[in-house]
C-alpha cells in the first residue's frame, strides 16, 4: 500500500506539470498552483497547452480519478496549508548576465513563507527545489521562506519546513518515460527525516512498484543518489554541461573530418561502441539548444566567474556550439553564392523533435541570420509552426513540408521530425528548384538516397 502524501506543485509547465501527473499516477494526491490563470483554466477543462506525448491522458485520468487538482495563484495558501511536500517547479530562466534569474523562485519562497506564518502543522512542511537553480539555493530559499514568516508575523509559532533538492533530469518528448523509469533520482538535504520523507514518496517509483502497461517493465528498480543540498544542485548542472560538452566534442571532431575526409558518423559509432565513451549525445550537427542547455552552461559559467575561476572547457563548448550554426549558413553560401533573394526551407523548428519547445532554438537562430543575408525564409514544422512564426518575424510558416520545399533553393534539415526523417526525397527534389541543395543539420538522411533523387547532399562531417 502507497502512503499517500498530500503534495504541492508551484509551477505547471512542463517540469511541473509532469511530476504533479507522475506522482498523481503513483498514488499521491496533488495539486499544481499556476500563476498564469489562464494555464489553469486549460487544465481544469482538461487541456494540457503544451506538446507533450501522453501527458493529456495522464492528467485527465488522475483528474477524473480526483487525484490531481489545478489552482490558480490565489490557490497557493490552501494547497501550502493542506501540503506534506511542496515542489517548487517554476521558470528559472537566463538572466542579462547569464546567472540563472531565481526571482520566481524567490517570489514563490516567500508566499510559502508568509502562509507558514501563521499554521501550525504537526510535521515540518518540506520544501522541494526541483527548478534548476544553482548551488547555493537551497540556502537561499530557506532565507527567502524565513523573509516570508517574518514580513508576514502573525501570532504564535511558524510551522517548520525543510528545504530538499530534487533535481529533474526529464526529457521533453519523453517527459512521462523519464519521470516513471528515471536513470537515478537525486535527493540532497540536510535533514535525515526531510530525506527519508522523500525516499517514502518517491518509493513506488524507487521501487518500481506502480501499475505499468509496459512489458517487460523497462526498470527493475530506480537508484536513490542521497547527498547534500549543494551537491544535488550541482550534479544537475554538471549532467547538463557534460551533455553539451559531448555535442560539442563531436562537433569539433566532425569540423575535423571535414578537413581530413574521413565520415563522422562512422567515427561517432566507432568511438561509441567504448562502454567508457557510450553512443548517445556523438550526433553531429547544427549543435544543442533548447530550455535547458544553454541557459544551465551560462549559469555554470556565470557561477565559475563569481569564484573568478575561469571555466575554459566550458567556454570552449558554447563557442564550438555557436560556430555550427554558422557553418549552416556556410555551407548554404558554398554552394548557392549569395543567399539574397534565395528561398530557404528549414525542415523542423522545435529545438527537438517531439516538443513544441522553441526556447533557444537552432532554427530561430538560422532563420534570423538568413533573414538578414537577405533569404526569403520558409519553414515547417508539425507543432511548433505557429509559435515559431510569433517569435521569428522574417519566417514564414508554412504546415507541409512539400509547401515549405516548393520553389526552394535549398533546404535545412534543422529537427530531425519523423516527418522530415521519412521525407519523399524524389518528390521534395521535383518541388525544388533543380537542382536543390539539401542540408542536413542533424545528419539524418542518407546521403546516397538524397543523391539518387537527384539532390545535392551536404551534411556535417560527412
Ligand atoms: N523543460 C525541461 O526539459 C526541464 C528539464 C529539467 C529541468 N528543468 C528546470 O525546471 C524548471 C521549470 O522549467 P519548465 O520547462 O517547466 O518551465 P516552464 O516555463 O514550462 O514552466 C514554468 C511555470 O511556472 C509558472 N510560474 C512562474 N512563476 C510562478 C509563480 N510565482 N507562481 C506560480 N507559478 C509560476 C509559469 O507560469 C509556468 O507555467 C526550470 O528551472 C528548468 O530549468 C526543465
Amino acid at each position: 500500500m502507497v502512503e499517500e502524501f498530500k503534495v504541492g506543485v508551484i509551477g505547471a509547465g512542463y517540469v511541473g506539470l509532469v511530476t504533479g501527473a507522475c506522482l498523481a499516477q503513483i498514488g499521491h494526491r496533488v495539486t499544481c498552483v499556476d500563476r498564469d490563470e489562464d494555464r489553469v483554466a486549460q487544465l481544469s477543462a482538461g487541456r494540457v497547452p503544451i506538446y507533450e506525448p501522453g501527458l493529456e491522458e495522464m492528467v485527465v485520468r488522475n483528474a477524473r480519478r480526483g487525484t490531481l487538482f489545478f489552482t490558480g495563484p490565489g490557490g497557493l495558501r490552501e494547497v501550502v496549508r493542506a501540503a506534506d511536500v511542496v515542489f517548487i517547479a517554476v521558470d528559472t530562466p537566463q538572466g542579462e548576465d547569464g546567472s540563472a534569474d531565481l526571482s520566481n523562485v524567490a517570489a514563490v519562497a516567500k508566499s510559502i513563507g508568509s502562509v507558514l506564518a501563521a499554521a501550525p502543522r504537526e510535521k515540518p512542511l518540506l520544501i522541494v527545489n526541483k527548478s534548476t537553480v544553482p548551488v547555493g539555493s537551497g540556502d537561499y530559499v530557506s532565507m527567502l521562506v524565513c523573509d516570508g514568516i517574518d514580513e508576514a508575523g502573525g501570532a504564535g509559532e511558524p510551522a517548520e519546513f525543510r528545504v530538499v533538492s530534487n533535481p529533474e533530469f526529464l526529457r521533453e518528448g519523453n517527459a512521462l518515460y523519464d519521470s516513471l523509469f528515471p536513470d537515478r533520482i537525486v535527493l540532497g538535504a540536510d535533514s535525515r527525516e526531510a530525506l527519508e520523507a522523500m525516499r517514502s514518496l518517491y518509493d513506488p517509483i524507487i521501487a518500481q512498484s506502480f501499475p505499468t502497461d509496459l512489458d517487460p517493465r523497462p526498470k527493475v528498480s530506480v537508484p536513490l543518489v542521497v547527498t547534500d543540498l549543494a551537491s544535488a544542485e550541482m550534479i544537475k548542472y554538471a549532467a547538463n554541461a557534460f551533455l553539451a560538452t559531448k555535442i560539442s566534442f563531436i562537433n569539433e571532431v566532425s569540423n575535423l573530418c571535414e578537413l581530413v575526409g574521413a565520415d563522422v558518423a562512422n567515427v561517432a559509432a566507432g568511438i561509441g561502441l567504448d562502454e567508457r565513451i557510450g553512443p548517445r549525445f556523438l550526433g553531429a550537427g547544427v549543435g544543442w539548444g533548447g530550455s535547458c542547455f544553454p541557459k544551465d552552461v551560462a549559469a555554470l559559467r556565470s557561477v565559475a566567474r563569481e569564484y573568478d575561476y575561469e571555466p575554459v572547457l566550458l567556454d570552449a563548448t558554447v563557442a564550438v556550439n555557436e560556430r555550427q550554426r554558422r557553418r549552416v549558413i556556410s555551407k548554404l553560401q558554398h554552394d548557392l553564392h549569395t543567399l539574397k533573394g534565395k528561398r530557404i526551407a528549414l525542415l523542423g523548428l522545435a529545438f527537438k523533435p517531439n516538443t513544441d519547445d522553441l526556447r533557444e532554438a537552432p532554427s530561430l537562430r538560422i532563420a534570423g541570420e538568413l533573414d538578414s543575408l537577405g533569404a526569403r525564409v520558409v519553414g515547417y514544422d508539425p507543432v511548433a509552426g505557429k509559435a515559431a512564426a510569433r517569435l521569428s518575424p522574417g519566417l514564414r510558416v508554412v504546415f507541409d513540408p512539400y509547401e515549405a520545399l516548393a520553389g526552394a533553393h535549398a533546404a535545412v534539415v534543422v529537427t530531425e521530425w519523423e516527418e522530415v526523417r521519412n521525407l519523399d526525397l524524389e518528390r521534395a527534389a521535383s518541388l525544388m528548384d533543380d537542382p536543390g541543395l539539401l542540408v542536413d543539420g542533424r545528419n539524418t538522411l542518407d546521403p546516397d538516397a538524397v543523391r539518387a533523387a537527384g539532390l545535392l547532399y551536404r551534411g556535417f562531417g560527412r
